[in-house]
């Protein structure tokens, strides 16, 4: 066999595509590779334009060869780039389909005499498999980076809830010590009060003895039993004892007093029972609260109150919800300046209460208004602020099945209210509804 027919024979067996074109873009020749994806032989196109025989990439080819011509430099077309010059039909659909051969083409110059480029040969490479190879890693990629920024995004949310439980119970066991400790102390503070009272009407009587046994002296003594007596009494001070004695134990029953009722709103602040639904009073709760945060409110606020008449028990876990007023209040107080008015309001509308905290102190910035429910969230230094009373008030509204209402104005106050269902989450009515609900479900399948 003669070496160009042999050469030809190679050519048609090569696994690419090979095509020679002229100055003018005409085919002088292409292999199997083409005569078998277009059904046209070598011998058919001859003469005739690559670009009239491929006019969707016309443009493209046309560039592409002209560049060796000019240049008399290889060129390349990368699938990457431009899959799709050829409209081949991929050899190897990887998915079973009909996919596009994508292809990586080589643009060579060919028979350069002195400088001048006389044709260029096209050569075609079916990277169909390594293609679909790289676009499914790359959405594979995609895809993980997607789930790794759910994922990301379950793990903050996780966290936070943790550190909101954290902070909830937190408070369940202060408040459990509180009432541990507060029920400690009650039995003493109980018989340390009334033995003060017994001592006082003691030396009630005492001192009247004292005062009689004076005026018999006086009366009837002898001029030494007197002269005794007020050297004794010098001696003794007793002047000063007789009377420092009764302001000591007023003082003292003062003072014992105003630690029983501490103890006692401690005890009905924290609600041993705590965790336990039941229907309770929210004026009760808010008054109880308020004086336990008495002693950063009452020295600098006047307190203005409007509740109703007849407002119903809510169902509600008390001491979580005392929790809530006691946010609300310290935030409105550490907003406000000395002289400022801190007015609290409880009304019923429907099936709801209503509790209403409000402040005259500093507003809150339009900007901040969509943060201050996220955990962390605080325009407060460091120390002063956690972050995490409004987040914590938030979720326990949402366990009552209740909500939080913010308004507020800069430079005028700001205003948050509690709305809580009176019948709670799992209400007759509510229940009734779901049951029709269940009926209908039936009664449609
Ligand atoms: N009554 C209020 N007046 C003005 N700003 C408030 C008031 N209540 C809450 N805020 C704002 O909301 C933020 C978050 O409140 P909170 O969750 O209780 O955290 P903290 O009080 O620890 O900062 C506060 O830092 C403050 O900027
Ligand atoms: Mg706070």
């Amino acid at each position: 066999m003669e070496l160009a027919a042999l050469h030809l024979k190679l050519n048609d067996r090569l696994p690419m595509g090979v095509c020679v074109v002229d100055a003018g873009y005409n085919v002088l020749y292409w292999n199997d590779f083409f005569a078998d994806r277009i059904a046209l032989r070598s011998e058919q196109v001859l003469g005739q334009s690559l670009l009239s025989l491929f006019p969707a990439e016309a443009r493209y080819l046309k560039k592409k060869i002209h560049s060796v011509f000019v240049l008399n430099n290889a060129s390349f077309s990368y699938w990457e780039h431009k899959p799709h010059v050829f409209p081949f039909s991929s050899s190897r659909p990887i998915t079973g389909e009909e996919t596009l051969m994508y292809q990586n083409i080589e643009f060579l110059p060919l028979d350069s005499e002195g400088g001048t480029v006389r044709s260029v040969c096209l050569l075609v490479q079916d990277v169909t498999e390594l293609a679909s190879y790289f676009q499914a890693e790359q959405q594979l990629s995609a895809r993980l980076e997607l789930e790794h920024a759910a994922l990301k995004a379950v793990n903050e949310k996780l966290s936070m809830a943790q550190n909101q439980l954290l902070q909830s119970e937190k408070m369940a066991a202060i408040g459990q010590l509180a009432a541990g400790v507060a029920h400690e102390i009650n039995n003493p503070i109980g018989f340390i009060s009334s033995n003060l009272q017994t001592m006082q009407d003691y030396a009630g009587r005492l001192l009247k003895l004292v005062a009689f046994y004076e005026k018999v002296t006086a009366k009837t003594g002898t001029e030494t039993t007197q002269a005794m007596q007020r050297d004794m009494q010098q001696r003794m001070q007793f002047d000063f004892v007789r009377h420092d004695l009764t302001e000591l134990l007023a003082e003292s029953i003062d003072g014992i007093d105003r630690v029983a009722a501490i103890v006692k709103n401690l005890k009905s602040f924290s609600h041993v029972d705590n965790a336990e639904w039941q229907y309770a009073s929210l004026v009760d709760g808010l008054e109880n609260t308020l004086k336990i945060a008495a002693n950063q409110l009452k020295y600098k606020v006047e307190i203005h109150r409007d509740y109703s008449d007849e407002l119903p028990d809510v169902y509600c876990q008390p001491m979580q919800i005392n929790q809530i007023f006691l946010n609300l209040l310290v935030n409105a107080s550490q907003a406000m300046d000395a002289g400022g008015h801190l007015y609290l309001k409880v009304w019923q509308l429907d099936a709801n209460v209503f509790v209403e905290v409000r402040d005259s102190g500093s507003g809150i910035e339009p900007a901040h208004m969509n943060r201050l429910f996220e955990p962390f969230f605080t325009t407060k230094p460091v120390g002063s602020g956690t972050g995490l009373g409004l987040s914590l008030s938030y979720s326990i509204a949402k366990k009552h099945q209740g909500d939080i209402l913010v308004h507020s104005v800069v430079g005028e106050g700001s205003s948050f209210t509690l709305v809580l269902p009176v019948h709670g989450s799992d209400s007759p009515t509510e229940e009734t509804t779901e049951n029709e609900f269940a009926v209908e479900g039936n009664e449609s399948s």
